[in-house]
């Protein structure tokens, strides 16, 4: 293991009904609350009145902003930021998937900073200082609800950046399984295929000796993969939705990754591509994923093969340890496809001519990736296997 420090400071608050905790946990920060929410979700489904009902419960002054993306824009941050200074905000309360937790962040480091936030995530600067953040998560995914992560996109310029800060936590997240019972199919199986990438991020690290780490891993992934093919099927199924909303956010809370340094190439793939054609950011994953896996074969081909054994179940009698890794990476394409995940970016109707704008990109920072850093050429190589 490589030497580390874990310190996560959200408090996690996990359980049917739980949404009541709103009611200790805000006034702990002040009275003068910016909601923050999405396209029309919360209120379809009731969970609008019933944070509005809370929050009046404690006298709470709420201000509103509505409407933050998918793939949340930094002109919303912007909007937010106005909010907060002009109305004095104490506290920021997401409500909504990882785009409103994700532009909520933003919204409170811009808060407390003289200049663009935009200056962050290009790093130009690192946040100093944010209003606190509590959120209620609507969909399991991204494992934004206690992470210090943040990924906004700028229309402009047509880049989507991740960055984060020690600021960027949330105070508190109110996870209550229920809340996710209206998450369509098509956006579930985006949040199990975003939380299964984030596993394999992990899993795939250079360093030596993490036995639990990997077994974790392992037994997050076959977690997911138990629970999937049912829970297509059964929306409202409370044991499911309990199951994998405990796994998008331990996929991404910094336990799975104590002592090592994961790869993350993949994700940077994926962030230059939906930047470009706006696509669900497990969408592209579903697709970029296994071709990063082939091209990246011979870095250390044991792990894919105790990836194929040990998830996948592949029986290595008589093969090669590279037909078993090779199997292995069948296998994972097969099940995302198999619960409904697109397998090629032209299902998202996108051909090759944006891979040299995609490529540059995902290069912005140089090349990039723990496991097996990525050249100009090997993302391009990457993206023309998954057309
Ligand atoms: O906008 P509303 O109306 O709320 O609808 C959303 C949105 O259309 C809907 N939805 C969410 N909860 C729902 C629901 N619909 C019905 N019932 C509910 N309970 O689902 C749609 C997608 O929501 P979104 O928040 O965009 O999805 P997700 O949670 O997958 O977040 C994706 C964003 O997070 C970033 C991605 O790049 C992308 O921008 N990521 C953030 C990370 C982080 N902060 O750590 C890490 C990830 O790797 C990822 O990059
Ligand atoms: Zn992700």
């Amino acid at each position: 293991m490589r030497s580390f420090q874990f310190y996560n400071p959200t408090r996690l608050i996990f359980g049917k009904g739980q949404l009541e905790a709103l009611k200790t946990e805000v006034p702990k920060y002040g009275k003068r609350v910016l909601l923050v929410y999405g396209g029309g979700s919360i209120k379809r489904s009731g969970l609008y009145d019933q944070v509005i009902g809370l929050l009046g419960e404690i006298g709470a002054e709420v201000t509103e902003l509505a409407g933050v993306e998918p793939n949340p824009r930094l002109s919303t941050v912007h909007k937010g930021v106005d909010l907060c200074k002009t109305n004095n905000i104490d506290l920021v309360l997401a409500v909504g998937g990882g785009s409103v937790l994700d532009c909520a962040k933003a919204i409170a480091v811009g808060a407390k900073y003289d200049g663009d936030m935009w200056d962050f995530a290009q790093r130009k600067a690192v946040a100093q200082d944010a209003l606190p953040l509590g959120t209620v998560l609507t969909m399991a995914a991204t494992g934004s609800e206690m992470n210090s992560g943040s990924v906004i996109t700028n229309q402009d310029t047509q880049e989507k950046l991740g960055w984060g800060s020690a600021h960027s936590f949330p105070a508190f997240s109110i996870l209550d399984p229920v809340n996710t019972y209206t998450v369509p199919r098509d956006q579930t199986v985006y949040g199990m295929v975003d939380m299964m990438s984030h596993v394999l991020e992990h899993y795939f690290h250079l360093d030596a000796n993490t036995p639990v780490q990997l077994g974790f891993c392992e037994t997050i992934l076959r977690t997911v993969m138990d629970a999937a093919p049912r829970l297509v099927d059964d929306l409202e199924n409370y044991e499911l939705r309990e199951t994998i909303l405990y796994c998008g956010t331990m996929a991404l809370n910094g336990v799975l990754n104590m002592g090592l340094a994961g790869d993350w190439a993949t994700h940077n793939i994926e962030h230059a591509v939906s930047a470009v054609y706006d696509i669900p950011h497990g969408g592209g994953l579903a697709i970029l994923f296994p071709h990063w896996m082939k091209h990246n074969l011979n870095v250390k081909v044991d792990r894919f093969k105790r990836l194929a054994i040990n998830v996948f179940d592949v029986n290595p009698e008589g093969k090669s340890d590279r037909q078993v890794a090779e199997e292995g990476i069948e296998a994972l394409s097969q099940f995302w496809t198999s619960i409904g995940a697109p397998n090629r970016l032209a299902d998202y109707d996108i051909d090759d001519s944006q891979i040299d704008v995609m490529a540059d990109k995902a290069m912005l920072f140089g090349p990039f990736g723990n496991f097996k850093k990525l050249q100009r050429e090997d993302v391009v190589s990457i993206y023309k296997a998954s057309l």
